[in-house]
C-alpha cells in the first residue's frame, strides 16, 4: 500500500526512482509521481494509473533532470485515484514536496486551521496538509529538520514521509510512525524506501527505521534521530537475499513462481528447526515452564494469515489441549478478548506491517498477554514489537495473493504446536514423533504434489470450469479452514464470487443458492469425516451442482464414485494434510485467473501490504 523511494546522489535521480517504484508495484497502487530537485528547482510529474503512464510522461525520467528526488506509488485512501491526488504533494508556496504512506487522522482539523490562515489546497488528500505545515514551520526557522519535527508533533495517525525542500538542493528528510521505511547506505549516494527491493540493485546495507525515527541525509552523509530528537546510531544490516529472489526468474507471474518456491521455503523454515529427533525453536526465549503457564491462546491475523489461525485452532487444541481462538486482527481490539499473563497471543503476518495486526499486537501487550509473532519480513514493525518472533523463511513474496508465505506460516504454527506439546506432555511420545517426522518430510511432499501431471490436471479443470460465476467451497474440520483459503484465492485473483462453508452448515441456509450448474469445490481429506462430506456432496449434486473434489490418493477411488471431478494430493499426517490440499486450490485459482484474463500479480483494488486500518 503506497510505495516510497527517495534518492540523493550523483546520478540522475528520476530513472532510479522509477526503477525503485517498479519494484514496489507489488504493494498495490493506482497513481504514481516524482519530484526532482534539479537545475529548475523542484519539478514534479504525476500520472494516474500504471507506472508506465509516468514513464511516458517523463521520457523514462529524462524530462526531470537532477540528482535528488522522491517518488511515490499511491493506493487511494483520501480522494479518488486522480492525477491531482497523486503524490508528491507540494506546499502552496511550492517550497516543500512530500510523499506519504499512511493516514493522517486529524488532517481535517489541521486543514481547516491552515485554510483560515490563508493556505490553499489543490487535492483531496491528507498528505497536502503535511506539506503545508512543514512549509509554514520552515518559513519561521529555515531549518528543514526542525520544520519536519514540529510538523510530525502535530500529526495523529500513521506516516512514512520523505520530504525535499526547494531551498535545500542537497538534503532529504525522512520520518516514520506505524508505516514502514528503510534507509539504504550507498557509496556516494543514499536512499530511503518502503521496502528493500526498491534499492537492492544499489545497496545491500540498510537500516530499518523505528517509530519516531528521522533520517536527514545528503549524497554523502546521514544523521539519524529518535522520537525524542536525540541523535542515534544505526548499524547497517546486510540483506542476505538477492534481487533475483524478487524477480520473476522466467515465470510468467510471481504467483506461479512463488507456488513453485514452496518446497524450498518450507525446507528453510522447517528443517533447521528439526535437528536429530528434536524440535529446536532457538529464536524463542520460552522455557518449558513458560509454555506450561499458558491457559489460553488467541491467534490474531488478517486474511490468509487469519485462515492459518483457523487451521491452527484445530492443530493446537488437538496437540496441546489448550483452548485456542482465531480472531481477525481488525476485530480483536473491539472484541473484549480475555487477556492476562497466562494468555499467549500468536500474531501471524507475512509483511509484519499490517496495520490492524500491529495494533492488535500492541493492545495484547498493553493488557499483559504474552505475544509471539510468526513473521516473514525481518526487522518489520510486528517482528520488532512482539515479545517473541518466529521467522518464516519464505523469502520475498511479491504476488499480492499469498502462497508460499501462507504455507510457511502454517508450517511455523506446526513447529510451535510441537514445541508446546513437548513442554506440556500432551502427546504420547510415538504420536509426537510421528507428527515431527511428517513435518520434516513436508517440503518433499509439497514438491511431489506440484508435479507436472498435477499441474496439467489443474490446468484442464481450470480451462473447463473458469466460466462459473459462483463457486462454493465446502469441507469439514481442517478442510473447512482450507476452503476459506481456497475461496479467497479464487476471489482475489480470478474475481469469481466464492463462498466457503463447513460442509455440514450448507443445509442451514446457503444450500438455497445451489442451482443446476453451480460449481462446488469439496475438500475431503479428513478420513473420519469422509463419508459425511460425501453425503454433503450428494446433497448439492441432487440440486444440480457440478462438484470438483480435492481428496487424498488413498480416498480418491471412493470420491470418484460421488464427485464429478477429482483432484488428488498425496496422503500425509492428518494435521499436515491442509498443507497439501491447499496446493491444488492455489493452482486452480491461478489458472482460472489466467483463463479469465485477469492481472494475476496485481489484482484490482488490492494491496500487498495493508498499512492502514
Ligand atoms: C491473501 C493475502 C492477504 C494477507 C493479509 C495479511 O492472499 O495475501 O489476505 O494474508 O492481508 O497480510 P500479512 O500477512 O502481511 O499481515
Amino acid at each position: 500500500m503506497c510505495g516510497i523511494v527517495g534518492y540523493a546522489g550523483s546520478r540522475q535521480a528520476a530513472p532510479i526512482l522509477l526503477e525503485g517504484l517498479a519494484k514496489l508495484e507489488y504493494r498495490g497502487y493506482d497513481s504514481a509521481g516524482l519530484c526532482i530537485h534539479g537545475p529548475r528547482g523542484l519539478e514534479t510529474a504525476r500520472a494516474k494509473g500504471r507506472l508506465q503512464a509516468l514513464r511516458e510522461k517523463t521520457g523514462d525520467g529524462a524530462a526531470l533532470p537532477g540528482c535528488l528526488g522522491i517518488g511515490h506509488t499511491r493506493w487511494a485512501t483520501h480522494g479518488a485515484p486522480l492525477e491531482r491526488n497523486a503524490h508528491p504533494h507540494l506546499s502552496d508556496d511550492g517550497a516543500i514536496a512530500v510523499v506519504h504512506n499512511g493516514i493522517i487522522e486529524n488532517y481535517l482539523t489541521l486543514k481547516e486551521r491552515l485554510i483560515t490562515e490563508g493556505c490553499w489546497f489543490s487535492s483531496d488528500t491528507d498528505t497536502e496538509v503535511v506539506a503545508n505545515l512543514i512549509a509554514q514551520y520552515y518559513r519561521q526557522s529555515r531549518d528543514l529538520l526542525q520544520a519536519v519535527r514540529q510538523t510530525v508533533g502535530r500529526l495523529e495517525g500513521s506516516y512514512a514521509l520523505a520530504v525535499v525542500c526547494r531551498e535545500n538542493p542537497q538534503q532529504l528528510v525522512a520520518v516514520k510512525k506505524d508505516s514502514p521505511l528503510i534507509f539504504g547506505f550507498g557509496q556516494g549516494e543514499n536512499f530511503v524506501a518502503s521496502d528493500v527491493p526498491a534499492i537492492l540493485k544499489y545497496t545491500r546495507k540498510v537500516a530499518y527505521l523505528d517509530d519516531g525515527d528521522m533520517a536527514v541525509f545528503t549524497a554523502t552523509s546521514v544523521f539519524f534521530y529518535n522520537a525524542a530528537g536525540d541523535p542515534v546510531r544505526k548499524v547497517p544490516e546486510t540483506i542476505a537475499w538477492d534481487l533475483s529472489d524478487a524477480e520473476r526468474g522466467g515465470y510468467p507471474h510471481f504467483m506461479l513462481k512463488e507456488i513453485f518456491e514452496q518446497p524450498k521455503a518450507l525446507r528453510d523454515t522447517i528443517c533447521p528447526r528439526l535437528p536429530g529427533q528434536q524440535v529446536v525453536l532457538d529464536d524463542l526465549n520460552l522455557s518449558d515452564r513458560d509454555w506450561q503457564s499458558l491457559r489460553r491462546v488467541y491467534v490474531v491475523a488478517c486474511g490468509s494469515a487469519y485462515y492459518v489461525g483457523c487451521l491452527g485452532k484445530y492443530i493446537l487444541e488437538k496437540t496441546c489441549r489448550v483452548p485456542t481462538e482465531p480472531i481477525q486482527a481488525s476485530e480483536f481490539r473491539y472484541a473484549s478478548p480475555v487477556l492476562d499473563a497466562h494468555t499467549l497471543v500468536i500474531i501471524i503476518s507475512q509483511s509484519g506491517e499490517t496495520a490492524d495486526t500491529l495494533a492488535a499486537l500492541r493492545e495484547a501487550k498493553r493488557q499483559g498477554a504474552r505475544t509471539l509473532a510468526i513473521v516473514n519480513v525481518v526487522g518489520s514493525a510486528i517482528a520488532k514489537a512482539a515479545h517473541q518472533v518466529l521467522y518464516t523463511w519464505a523469502g520475498p513474496e511479491i504476488a499480492v495473493a499469498t502462497t508460499k508465505a501462507y504455507s510457511t506460516q502454517l508450517a511455523a504454527f506446526c513447529l510451535v504446536a510441537l514445541r508446546m506439546a513437548q513442554a506440556l506432555g500432551t502427546m504420547p511420545p510415538a504420536e509426537w514423533a510421528a507428527f515431527r517426522e511428517a513435518l520434516g518430510k513436508l517440503p518433499d511432499m509439497v514438491e511431489q504434489t506440484l508435479s507436472q501431471a498435477h499441474i496439467a490436471q489443474v490446468q484442464y479443470y481450470a480451462s473447463a470450469l473458469f466460466d462459473h460465476h459462483d463457486v462454493f467451497f465446502i469441507g469439514r474440520h481442517l478442510d473447512s479452514a482450507t476452503c476459506l483459503e481456497g475461496s479467497l484465492k479464487l476471489k482475489e485473483v480470478a474475481y469469481v464470487h466464492a463462498e466457503a462453508y463447513p460442509a455440514g452448515e450448507l443445509k442451514h441456509g446457503p444450500i438455497s443458492l445451489i442451482e443446476p450448474g453451480t460449481l462446488v469445490v469439496a475438500v475431503a481429506t479428513v478420513r473420519e469425516l469422509f463419508d459425511k462430506t460425501m453425503a454433503n456432496i450428494k446433497e448439492v449434486k441432487a440440486r444440480g451442482a457440478e462438484v470438483l473434489c480435492v481428496t487424498t490418493q488413498s480416498m480418491a477411488g471412493e470420491a470418484e464414485k460421488t464427485a464429478d471431478h477429482v483432484l488428488t494430493v498425496p496422503d500425509t499426517h492428518p494435521l499436515l494434510q491442509p498443507s497439501l490440499s491447499v496446493l491444488p486450490l492455489q493452482t486452480f485459482a491461478y489458472y482460472t485467473a489466467l483463463a479469465r484474463g485477469c492481472d494475476v500479480d496485481k489484482p484490482r483494488n488490492l494491496a500487498k501490504s495493508v498499512t492502514v486500518e
